[in-house]
């Protein structure tokens, strides 16, 4: 077998694997890639036509085979499979090898798997890649972080095979550590609030005006022609013109209602939670996806907690118009918490995270990309240290406008009965904002009422406490 020739290794062949292997192949890289699954790595060989690739059935043979020091990706799934890859690959590394996990591992077994390397003066990345099997394959969002030398590395193949927005390439150096899976992360959240945004404003078209998916086809296409237009709207579009080859009814109305999860969107809240920092239209839509898997509960609760239902009255235009506001509006909060929580987590880990370079590389390739992600460029270049994008000028110009038509449409959700949990979490989230006084003395009074807590006041420094007058009951 020839030895040390290809550049880059592969392991975990996958579609995210395959297919970013025939991505790095096709800019001019050869390399070799491991499955522990035989026919995977056969796949990848049947598929590769006249492309440099190699598949060893061993993990000792595909080392050798790889140039000197090695760069080694993962895509394996995240947890216990990363370990056990590591530490079967590691006897036949050596000094200055690098290994690149783009898988979505979490962030603190990134921090420290790099810990646990460095002792073997190897390198270790966390590398986190957006865009599903089709980004894979022409172009992700890559978001990598690790000591910036060994990035230097990788850059030039990194940046060849990313998605490109007006000539620039959807990769950057973001951080030290974990950085590149942290921001993964706080991707998937925001990809969570998104979703679950336009399965709420879905949900409201579909029992308030009764919409056929041709019309909910028309409205979110007309929608991704606008200031909306986004890759999930688009493939929202898409989802209800879908015909089931099975039954020949519509694909949407035949999927089961409960949604699945692999564990990014609840990270993001847990690590928000952990940093005080507010994400409620993040943590709904964990909440829902939870609801929604809770079925046979729903099923059998439906029977007992009734409530009138309330028709819906009013302009079938006019709902769908204070729609389009409501999911602007709270799409921006989705993206505004996604940030702020960057914006913490940054100076919390030393990431020395640029929240401009963030929106730019994920303007192309991944799930969240979408034209608002330019307005939010805009935003951090302007202001890289902006505490919140709702308070940019611009930002709220775009809330004052959509203002009326949200509550409007949030107010419809109340009386039809129709749970738009991340909407409402989107708009008392920006009441509370932009609330100079919010009743947060009375939970400090209480605090100290029943537990002396303390509380600080209003007209002089200090920390007080008070012998309320207890009355026992
Ligand atoms: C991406 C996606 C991807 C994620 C899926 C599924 O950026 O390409 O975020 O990494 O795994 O979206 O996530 P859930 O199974 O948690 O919905």
């Amino acid at each position: 077998m020839p030895e040390q020739i290809y550049d880059y290794g592969m392991i975990g062949l996958g579609t995210m694997g395959r297919n970013l292997v025939y991505n790095m192949c096709d800019h001019g890289y050869s390399v070799a890639g491991f499955d522990k699954d035989a026919s995977k790595v056969d796949a990848l060989g049947n598929g590769a036509g006249d492309r440099k690739v190699l598949g060893p059935n061993n993990l000792k043979d595909f080392v050798a085979a790889l140039k000197s020091p090695r760069a080694i990706m993962l895509l394996v799934p995240a947890g216990h499979p990363v370990d056990a890859v590591i530490s079967e690959l590691k006897p036949f590394l050596s000094k200055d090898d690098l290994v690149m996990d783009c898988g979505n591992s979490h962030f603190t077994d990134t921090d420290a798997r790099i810990g646990q390397l460095a002792k073997e003066q190897i390198h270790f990345m966390g590398v986190g890649i957006s865009g599903g099997e089709y980004g894979a394959r022409y172009g992700p969002s890559i978001m990598p972080g690790g000591a910036k030398e060994a990035y230097e590395r990788v850059a030039p193949m990194l940046k060849a095979v990313s998605a490109k927005v007006n000539g620039e390439p959807c990769v950057t150096w973001l951080g030290p550590g974990s950085a590149g899976h942290y921001v993964k992360m706080v991707h998937n959240g925001i990809e969570y609030g998104l979703m679950q945004l336009i399965a709420e404003g879905y949900h409201l078209l579909k029992e308030c005006l009764d919409m056929s998916n041709d019309g909910l086809h028309k409205v979110f296409s007309k929608w991704n022609e606008g200031r909306m237009k986004s890759y999930l709207i688009e493939i929202t579009a898409d989802i209800f013109a879908q015909n089931d080859d099975l039954t020949g009814n519509r694909l949407i109305d035949m999927i089961l209602d409960k949604s699945a999860q692999n564990g990014t969107g609840q990270w993001t809240s847990q690590s928000a939670m952990g940093l005080y920092l507010p994400i409620s239209v993040i943590d709904a839509s964990v909440s829902m996806r939870d609801l929604s898997a809770l079925k046979e509960e729903r099923v059998a609760a439906q029977k007992i907690l009734q409530w009138h239902k309330v028709v819906f009255k009013g302009n079938d235009s006019e709902l769908v118009d204070w729609l389009e506001n409501a999911l602007y509006f709270s799409m921006i909060t989705a993206y505004a918490q996604g940030m702020s929580l960057l914006q913490r987590a940054s100076k919390e880990y030393n990431y020395g995270l640029k929240l401009d370079e963030v929106a730019a590389i994920w303007r192309g390739g991944c799930i969240i990309r979408s034209v608002l992600l330019e307005d939010i460029l805009a935003a951090y270049s302007t202001e890289p240290s902006l505490p919140n994008l709702m308070i940019n000028k611009q930002m709220a110009l775009k809330l004052e406008t959509c203002q009326d038509g949200f509550r409007l449409a949030v107010k419809t959700a109340i009386e039809t009965g129709v749970p738009v949990p991340a909407m409402m979490a989107s708009l008392a989230y920006f009441d509370g904002y932009r609330s100079g006084w919010l009743p947060a003395n009375l939970v400090q009074a209480q605090r100290d009422y029943f537990g002396a807590h303390t509380y600080q006041r209003i007209d002089r420094k200090g920390i007080f406490h008070t012998e309320w007058n207890q009355t026992q009951k």
